[in-house]
């Protein structure tokens, strides 16, 4: 068994209850910050006293202090202070959730798009569009004017990849509403949806179509969302939510706040992959494609963001599905679970082998051919394709993962389809012209998905098509 996977497996149920050290917290110093808050800011300090970090002796003050030499250090009221509660300074108390944060995909989600797309947010949109929209998901890098206030340009923000004043990244407040910070309200599914709803990542839509959200709503009040441990099979059984299957314990499995781990595909790339999942000694993790060279123990290996880390173990597509299937197995039997992975293992291939391999390979043809202009988003085809994989490629392929029947046809492949053959392949064709041949009829022969298309007979009687007597 991996490292990983072993690891997983050390604890029962939510890992060790990490022991809090009370000399962290109850600085006398911030009983002032409340009594004026009460009347600054009302609605703020009535949701820290309602939280349980009031009713442990956590205040204003032991959260927001700052050191003087701090970027975003600001003298307020006779103390010193930053506004912005980083990961980092949450984890001066709340260290196993730090770790496990900062070693997460959604860590990386800022880094991630800095160096990709910029085209899509400036040229379609315009460079505002940034700040209200991709990096209120994404995260900002929160840049600090002169006097440690935060330049507006890039704050308010609690994206998931967020770069904060201090290094770290990311945001706990971006599934822990504050200033309540419960994990009740974070295991709803409400707490992702900000982000994981629309077009290119549809899980709030695909999870209320599916028969788990239809019976989380009914039985909301048997999900004991307040319990102090929340385990699936043990503490709740009616139905899983998003936190279930990507966060929560389930029966050996700890809950971790590494959504990314139990994930075996990547399913909002052109074509989808398999991927390893590199975990350095130092806590970060880097995922690789299956036809990446995959590193040895020790190697070591440059990151996303230019860091240079020295590999722990690897774990394999295989184990991140063991992890994952854990999960379901708490309330679903093994051949139940088995054949749905299956199911959704072949829509991802299909999707791969029938509509994303052949589409890149035309529209790399036609790049190479000079006949689009290398930049991104100036020609109708690059939205055709770009919309291809990026929305309906994207809804077929998680209605698929999370159980939505409308969201893996009717919204997901039927669309692929007809863009596929109603507008791509036409455009396509229009573009190469005389040389349509070898740019676009080469590529579709050789995929025996699209044979139909040399016979016609055998479908024109199904939709009506042929006539009065086709149906
Ligand atoms: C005498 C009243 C008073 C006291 C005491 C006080 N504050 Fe404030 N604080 C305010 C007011 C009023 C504002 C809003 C100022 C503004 O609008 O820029 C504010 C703003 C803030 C901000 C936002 C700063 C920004 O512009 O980004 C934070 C964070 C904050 N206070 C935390 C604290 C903490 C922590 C303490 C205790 C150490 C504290 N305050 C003590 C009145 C007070
Ligand atoms: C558990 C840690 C924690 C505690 C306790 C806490 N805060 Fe905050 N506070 C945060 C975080 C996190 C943010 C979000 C800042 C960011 O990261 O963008 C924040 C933001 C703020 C802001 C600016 C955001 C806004 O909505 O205007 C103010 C003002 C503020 N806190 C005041 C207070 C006061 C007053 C108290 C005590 C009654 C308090 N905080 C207690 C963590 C805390
Ligand atoms: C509503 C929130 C939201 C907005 C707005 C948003 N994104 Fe995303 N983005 C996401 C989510 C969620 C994912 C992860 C999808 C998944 O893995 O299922 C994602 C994925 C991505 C990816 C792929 C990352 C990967 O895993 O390889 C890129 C690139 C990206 N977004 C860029 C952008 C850009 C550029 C913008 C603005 C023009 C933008 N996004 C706006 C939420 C958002
Ligand atoms: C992606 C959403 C998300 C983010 C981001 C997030 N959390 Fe959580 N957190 C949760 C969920 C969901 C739970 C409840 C998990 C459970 O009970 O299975 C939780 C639970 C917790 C708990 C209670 C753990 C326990 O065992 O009682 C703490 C403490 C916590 N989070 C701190 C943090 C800190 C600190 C950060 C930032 C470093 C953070 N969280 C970021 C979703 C999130
Ligand atoms: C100074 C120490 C300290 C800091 C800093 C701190 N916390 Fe806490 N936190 C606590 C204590 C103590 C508890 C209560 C533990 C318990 O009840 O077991 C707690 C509880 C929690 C819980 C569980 C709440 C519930 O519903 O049971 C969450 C979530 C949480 N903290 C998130 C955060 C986040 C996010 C930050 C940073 C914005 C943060 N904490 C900063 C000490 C801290
Ligand atoms: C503030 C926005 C935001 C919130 C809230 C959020 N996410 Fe994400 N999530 C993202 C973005 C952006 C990505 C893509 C990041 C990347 O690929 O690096 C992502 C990626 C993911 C992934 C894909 C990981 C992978 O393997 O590629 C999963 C699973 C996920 N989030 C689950 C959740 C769950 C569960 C919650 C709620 C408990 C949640 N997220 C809350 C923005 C968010
Ligand atoms: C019953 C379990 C289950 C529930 C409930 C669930 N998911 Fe998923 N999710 C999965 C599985 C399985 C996959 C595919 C994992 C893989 O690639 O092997 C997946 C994939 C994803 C991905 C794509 C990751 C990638 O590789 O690009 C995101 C993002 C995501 N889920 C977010 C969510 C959100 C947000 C919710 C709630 C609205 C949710 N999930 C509810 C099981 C679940
Ligand atoms: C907390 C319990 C729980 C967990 C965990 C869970 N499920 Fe479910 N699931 C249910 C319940 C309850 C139903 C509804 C059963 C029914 O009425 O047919 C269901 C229904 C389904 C269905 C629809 C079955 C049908 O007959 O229409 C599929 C598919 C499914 N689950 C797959 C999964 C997979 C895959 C996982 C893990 C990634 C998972 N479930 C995790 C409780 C759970």
């Amino acid at each position: 068994m991996g490292l990983l996977l072993s690891g997983l497996l050390a604890e029962p149920g939510l890992a060790e209850k990490v022991a809090l050290d009370p000399s962290q917290w109850g600085d006398e110093a911030g009983e002032k910050c409340v009594s004026c808050h009460a009347k600054a800011s009302s609605g703020l300090a009535a949701q820290w006293r309602e939280s349980a970090h009031h009713a442990a002796g956590v205040n204003c003050l032991d959260c927001h202090r700052a050191e003087r030499s701090d970027p975003d250090a600001m003298v307020h009221e006779g103390q010193v202070i930053a506004t912005i509660v980083s990961p980092k300074d949450c984890g001066r108390c709340h260290q196993k959730e730090y770790e496990e944060q900062q070693g997460s995909v959604h860590a990386e989600a800022f880094t991630l798009i800095e160096a990709r797309l910029p085209a899509l947010a400036d040229h379609v949109g315009g460079p505002v569009m940034r700040a209200a929209s991709c990096d209120q998901c994404h995260g900002s890098r929160v840049r600090v004017q002169g006097d440690g206030r935060l330049d507006p340009a890039t704050w308010p923000n609690s994206g998931i990849g967020r770069i904060n004043p201090d290094g770290s990244k990311g945001s706990c407040s971006a599934c822990h509403g504050r200033h309540g910070f419960s994990k009740a309200q974070a295991r709803e599914p409400d707490a992702c949806v900000r982000c994981h709803s629309g077009p290119d990542s549809p899980d709030k839509e695909i999870f209320e179509a599916s028969k788990h959200g239809m019976l989380y709503v009914a039985h909301r009040h048997q999900m004991n969302l307040e319990a102090p441990e929340w385990i699936a099979g043990r503490d709740y059984t009616a139905a899983p939510t998003c936190v279930t299957c990507h966060m929560g314990a389930a029966g050996k499995l700890p809950s971790t706040h590494d959504v990314g781990m139990r994930n075996v595909w990547s399913l909002n790339s052109p074509v989808s992959k398999r991927q390893f999942l590199v975990v350095f000694e130092d806590g970060a993790k880097l995922e690789l494609p299956e036809d990446a060279e995959i590193p040895k123990r020790g190697a070591e290996l440059t990151r996303l963001d230019g860091t240079v880390g020295r590999v722990k173990t690897v774990a394999p597509p295989e184990r991140r599905r063991q992890a994952m299937s854990m999960v379901c197995l708490e309330c679903h039997a093994k051949g139940f679970t088995e054949g749905f992975m299956n199911q959704f293992d072949a829509v991802v291939e299909l999707f791969n082998a029938k509509f994303a391999h052949p589409a890149r390979t035309i529209m790399d043809r036609l790049y190479a051919a000079e006949l689009l202009t290398p930049t991104p988003f100036d020609e109708p085809i690059e939205f055709t394709y770009w919309e291809l994989w990026h929305d309906e490629g994207a809804r077929a392929r998680h209605g698929a993962s999370m159980m939505s029947p409308n969201h893996a046809w009717w919204e997901g492949m039927y669309v692929v389809g007809r863009n596929f053959y109603a507008r791509f392949l036409p455009e396509a064709r229009a573009i190469a012209g005389e040389h349509a041949a070898e740019l676009v009829e080469a590529v579709i022969s050789k995929v025996g998905a699209h044979q139909w298309l040399n016979d016609p007979q055998q479908t024109s009687a199904i939709l009506g098509f042929a006539g009065e007597g086709g149906r």
